[in-house]
């Protein structure tokens, strides 16, 4: 199964290693690379469809600065925007990648009215909130990529910490694309072993706060730029997830409509894809630290939408 054409906004680092995950996974017959910056798509686009004849795939890639090229898309993968560097969070990004995202997402909206979105670009909650308004489309089509990420950094530690392979460990990291995120140990296991019989609290607690700061420490590490391969991963597994309707449960950033008493504003919380997009939110149960953890990054949420409409 595949789609017919896959989008990807943004030829930068996320944005190109998704286009060359997606052709070289046949994800779509045609992935699409736009960028505002002339020649940068078509060059990564025809560099990616080179690679074609050693990887063996058939998808073509083309990069275009032409949204015409991408009507009647299947599916958007926007990471249009600006990154992080050193000294800055995710939401210094607020004001510029504002601007971007609905601008993308007004050429989403005139090009492919039926798509699925999955924003990519930060501070991610309130960018898949701008992806929402501007489109107009229902939550179900559009999706926010942190969880999968977040939670890929939590298991790459435990397997570290642990040495075992990455293949046993479960895991599940809910609320917003920040520092406030919560990684849930209670939800964590390996092989069906609760997580606690493995690691002693401390160990745990040492990891939980990794998996925190992982954006960051990426950041401190390439000084020009953030993260891109592993965040092209999980924005690709949602696609994969969607275009092959396997209904797996990701945890991804969904526009919250009563779900763990909250409602009109995005959240990571697990969520069924398939063909559809976004077909269920899962409510799992929390405790009481977690249910606060979880408001508190809420909290920090909405006070980034605030701190954007302020800015209008
Ligand atoms: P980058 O700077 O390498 O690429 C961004 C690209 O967007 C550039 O090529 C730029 O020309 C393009 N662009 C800017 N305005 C545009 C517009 N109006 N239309 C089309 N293209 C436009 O940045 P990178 O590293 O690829 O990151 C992209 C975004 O993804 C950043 O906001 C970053 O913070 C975010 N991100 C989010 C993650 C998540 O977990 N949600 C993880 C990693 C990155
Ligand atoms: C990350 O978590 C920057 O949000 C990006 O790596």
């Amino acid at each position: 199964m595949s789609a017919k054409k896959i989008t990807v906004v943004g030829a930068g680092h996320v944005g190109a290693t998704c286009s060359q995950l997606l052709a070289q996974k046949e994800l779509a017959r045609e992935v699409i690379l736009v960028d505002i910056a002339e020649g940068i798509p078509q060059g990564k686009g025809l560099d990616q469809w080179e690679s074609a004849p050693i990887e063996g795939f058939d998808t073509r890639v083309i990069g275009s600065n032409d949204y015409e090229q991408c009507a009647g898309s299947d599916i958007f993968i926007v990471t249009a925007g600006i990154a992080r560097k050193p000294g800055m969070s995710r939401d210094d990004l607020l004001k510029t990648n504002a601007g971007v995202m609905s601008s993308v997402c007004s050429e989403i909206k005139r090009v492919a009215p039926k798509s699925i979105v999955i924003v990519v670009t930060n501070p991610l909650d309130v960018m898949a909130q701008v992806a929402l308004e501007t489109t107009g489309f229902p939550r179900e089509r559009v999706i926010g990529m942190a969880g999968v990420l977040d939670t890929a950094r939590y298991r790459s530690f435990i397997a570290l910490e642990l040495d075992v392979s990455i293949e046993d460990i479960q895991a599940l990291v809910l609320g917003g694309h920040g520092d406030t995120m919560v990684p849930l140990a209670s939800y964590t296991s390996v092989s069906g072993i609760p997580l606690s019989q493995l690691l002693a609290q401390d160990r745990i607690d040492a990891l939980v706060e990794r998996t925190r700061k992982g954006g960051g420490e990426i950041v401190a590490h390439l000084k020009t730029g953030s993260a891109y391969y592993a965040p092209a991963a999980a924005a690709v597994q949602m696609a994969e997830a969607i275009v092959k309707d396997k209904r797996r449960i990701l945890p991804c950033a969904a526009w919250l409509q009563g779900e763990y008493g909250m409602s009109d504003l995005y959240l990571g919380v697990p969520c069924l894809l398939g063909a559809n997009g976004l077909e269920k939110v899962i409510e799992v149960e929390l405790d009481a630290e977690e249910k606060a953890a979880l408001e508190t990054s809420a909290e920090h949420v909405r006070s980034t939408v605030a701190a954007l409409e302020a800015l209008q």
